[in-house]
């Protein structure tokens, strides 16, 4: 029986089916969106719409917020107005979710991929610090990679699972050979590093709120910096780059990239639920923790001291010949029993769209991609059903032990 293979979309789940991650909608959504469609602001001007900026700046302490319709077009844009350009390259990491590296081709520019480092998983600041120093030379003031002869513009940095990357070796890097640093923080609202909040780290950072994030609008992302005459860039080409209000004046090629005042307000009710929202996802991460302690073959994503991580995603890595079991036998196992797992990204650097140019080694990628399972860890996940979960992973191991 494939559980959640048979769920055509909008269909009501399966009786005791277990979802990986939904979205939590119990504040003022429907109050806020009702507001929208009673007073006839629906469309991509509004108050929400300057309310959720305000809301999501005020939380990582930037100074300025552009919403967007989605995460990727953040990313999209935050490279357009860090200076990416056509031919550039752009050191990324490899294990993600593959929108970054996506956004890197719109522009034209070439992502060069970068391995995780074993403790958290994220960009490994010692391979990009020693790509910098040893496979990229200046030339005529600008740096360029040795191999490809292509300028060197910046480091996107991605935080994935909820945890930050190690940014300060990264920053210092950054500075150090002239490079934006443009951070992905899509999967890390409310997250911080050495106290400081993730998303107000590099130059410009941006999120996503599409369904699975912590924080949802259905579909939508933000732009935010510290930077004035960026966020001014980035409002102006995420909408047409309009030069005049009145006449149809456009002095660039712009992007219809506006998030709607109602989905704003949905992203202003769940704004409001985010420390509540951080808090659970820390408690079912801490009770994965706890139940897979002394299980051998079963190692828990944890959080190294200098980070507060959200836990927005609670994954495990399973190592086969201690626990008996693969990441996708276990997979498949839950799946029968109603329960939705995940394995993490294939490291881009191995996908088609992407294949090719990695700073050093990616070994380490190569091994978490293998290895990870991500487990149910929705916000209003029960006890009950995360005791489901840990039963079904402990009789697993067990059975293939005995
Ligand atoms: C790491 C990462 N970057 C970018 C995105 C893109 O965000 P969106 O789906 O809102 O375009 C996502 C999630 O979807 C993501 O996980």
């Amino acid at each position: 029986m494939k559980v959640a293979e048979e769920r055509a979309p909008g269909a009501p789940a399966a009786e005791g089916f277990i979802p990986l991650c939904v979205p939590e909608l119990r504040g003022n959504e429907w109050k806020y969106v009702k507001e929208c469609l009673d007073t006839n602001w629906v469309s991509s001007v509004g108050t929400y719409v300057d309310r959720f900026e305000k809301s999501v700046a005020d939380a990582v302490g930037a100074r300025c917020a552009v919403a967007t319709v989605n995460g990727t077009a953040a990313l999209h844009v935050a490279l357009l107005v860090a200076g990416v350009e056509p031919g550039d390259e752009v050191l990324v990491s490899t294990l993600t979710f593959i929108a970054p590296a996506n956004a890197i081709r719109y522009v034209g520019a070439w992502p060069v991929f970068v391995d995780a480092e074993p403790r958290t998983w994220q960009m490994d600041p010692d391979r990009v610090v020693e790509f910098l120093e040893t496979g990229c030379e200046r030339r005529d003031g600008e740096l360029r990679n040795r191999a490809t002869g292509r300028r060197v513009r910046a480091i996107l940095p991605v935080h994935i699972l909820g945890h930050p990357v190690d940014m300060d070796p990264i920053i210092e890097a950054a500075r150090r050979f002239g490079l934006a640093v443009v951070e992905d923080a899509t999967e890390s609202l409310g997250a911080t590093y050495r106290g400081r909040p993730v998303g107000h780290l590099g130059d410009v950072a941006c999120f996503s709120f599409n369904g699975n994030k912590i924080l949802t609008t259905g579909g939508g992302g933000m732009i935010v910096t510290d930077r004035e005459e960026w966020a001014r860039r980035a409002k102006y080409l995420t909408t047409q780059a309009k030069d005049d209000p009145l006449e149809f004046v456009h002095g660039a090629v712009g992007f219809n990239y506006r998030l709607t005042n109602v989905l704003a307000a949905m992203g202003v009710a769940q704004m409001e639920q985010l420390e509540s929202y951080v808090a659970a996802k820390r408690r079912i991460a801490e009770r994965y923790r706890q139940a897979f302690a002394r299980t051998p073959g079963i190692s828990s994503f944890g959080e190294a001291d200098w980070a507060r991580s959200t836990f927005w995603m609670s994954t495990i890595l399973v190592d086969r010949e201690v626990y008996g079991v693969g990441s996708r036998d276990l997979l498949r196992l839950l799946e029968e029993r109603g329960i939705q797992t995940r394995p993490l990204w294939e490291p881009i650097h191995r996908c088609r769209a992407h294949e090719g140019l990695c700073a050093g080694p990616v070994a380490v990628a190569e091994q978490l991609n293998r290895d990870a399972l991500t487990l149910p860890c929705s916000v209003g996940l029960t006890e009950e059903q995360q005791c489901r979960v840990i039963d079904g992973i402990l009789d697993a191991g067990a059975r293939r032990r005995s």
